[in-house]
């Protein structure tokens, strides 16, 4: 179903009411892959006919959106992580040089056993995804608790992030070939937040 759904938001004819439904959709399918990676413990519940072995998640999730296109992965998210501490990275390209530049910064306590995971729909040059992670990193997070989720990654940008924190899980629903020369990844969907946003 995400590669479906990838198709719909791909195609330049999907307008903004589509997009946004699809992405939110794509968002909540990837909320629940991540559930397959984080810690879990063993509990004991009992169900109405008998005590029985369970698990649930062992930690605390604390989301990191990065502005503003990731805005539109949250809700998905939050549908299966409703007690999420949530932070704000805002990150801006430059669009001649392509390297990230922060804007604002707003992020709840992180404490060392917590699972943070990273929003962030487009990894094209990688440059905004290492500057989120080394912000998280100096923070004091472990690379091996950070969970970075995206829509379409370019492989350039992937292999940046992988060759930089090899310990960061990346999860994406596909890793497109090139990137053009205003960065922007090919065939790709276009500007991610000005499709979601209508600024286009
Ligand atoms: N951000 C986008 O929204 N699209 C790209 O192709 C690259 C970065």
């Amino acid at each position: 179903m995400k590669n479906v759904l990838l198709s719909i938001l791909r195609d330049k004819n999907t307008d903004i009411k589509k997009f946004r439904e699809t992405a939110e959709k794509l968002a909540y399918l990837l909320a629940g892959e991540v559930g397959d990676y984080l810690a879990k413990e063993n509990v004991s519940i009992i169900t109405p006919i008998t005590k029985t072995k369970a698990i649930k998640l062992k930690n605390n999730i604390v989301l990191i959106p990065i502005l503003r296109a990731a805005l539109s992965m949250l809700p998905g998210f939050l549908k299966f992580f409703e007690y999420a501490n949530i932070g704000f990275l805002g990150l801006r390209r430059d669009e001649l040089t392509a390297i990230a530049n922060l804007y604002y910064k707003n992020l709840p306590k992180i404490k060392k056993s917590d699972s943070v995971i990273i929003l962030d729909p487009m990894i094209a040059t990688g440059g905004t995804g290492l500057k989120a992670i080394e912000i998280l990193k100096d923070l004091g997070v472990k690379e091996e608790n950070i969970v970075f989720v995206s829509i379409i990654c370019s492989k350039y940008g992937v292999n940046k992030i992988k060759k930089s924190y090899p310990k960061v899980k990346l999860i994406h629903v596909q890793v497109d070939s090139k990137l053009n020369t205003k960065k922007y990844i090919v065939p790709g969907l276009g500007d991610f937040g000005d499709r979601y946003f209508g600024t286009l």
